[in-house]
């Protein structure tokens, strides 16, 4: 070690044996904070610039089915989107009810629910005609995602593109269909 450095900022000399010891605790606990720093703040950072990726990998767009498929009833579609969470790299399945608004544009609507996150279907009580009923707590809504009963919110709706005939999704978003 270089004389330099074998000095407090007061000029006094001290020992090597005391430089290294401080030196040792010093990189010891700098360390241990940093990295307990890094393993609170990446997944704060990723929650807060990500929040939607763990449903929809990334931002992208994922091709889902021929635009000539959808009409005005709900159908639901499920796809396939590439998820990276950390170092783990998978597959996950994701479902869209998708369909076409009173002016004939398509889109896309979540099927979790908004209560406590079942899944919603078309049409499938016979109480609620032509809406999603959710079975968990029997919370309903309009063809346009509008909540009726129990859920404090519109089912969301993804991001949607039409290209070349076909329907893409992406990420899910606040639903835009209510206020049409
Ligand atoms: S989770 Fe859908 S009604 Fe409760």
């Amino acid at each position: 070690m270089h004389d330099a450095h074998n000095k407090h900022s007061s000029g006094k000399p001290v020992t090597r044996r005391e430089m290294s010891r401080r030196q040792f605790l010093s990189y010891t606990l700098g360390g241990t904070g940093a990295f307990m720093a890094a393993g609170m703040t990446i997944p704060m950072i990723r929650f807060a610039v990500d929040p939607v990726l763990q449903s929809s990998g990334e931002g992208t767009f994922v091709k889902v089915v021929e635009e000539s498929k959808i009409t005005a009833e709900p159908k639901s579609f499920k796809f396939q989107v590439h998820q990276v969470d950390g170092w783990v790299e998978s597959e996950i399945e994701l479902e869209a009810w998708i369909m076409k608004n009173d002016k004939g544009q398509v889109y896309a609507l979540s099927p979790v629910c908004k209560h406590l996150g079942c899944t919603v279907n078309w049409n499938s009580d016979p109480r609620f005609p032509n809406e999603f009923f959710c079975p968990c707590h029997e919370a309903h809504y309009t063809k346009s995602g509008k909540h009726l009963a129990v859920a404090p919110a519109p089912l969301d709706e993804y991001d949607i593109k039409i290209e070349n005939g076909f329907v893409y999704l992406g990420k899910v978003l606040p639903n835009q269909q209510v206020t049409k």
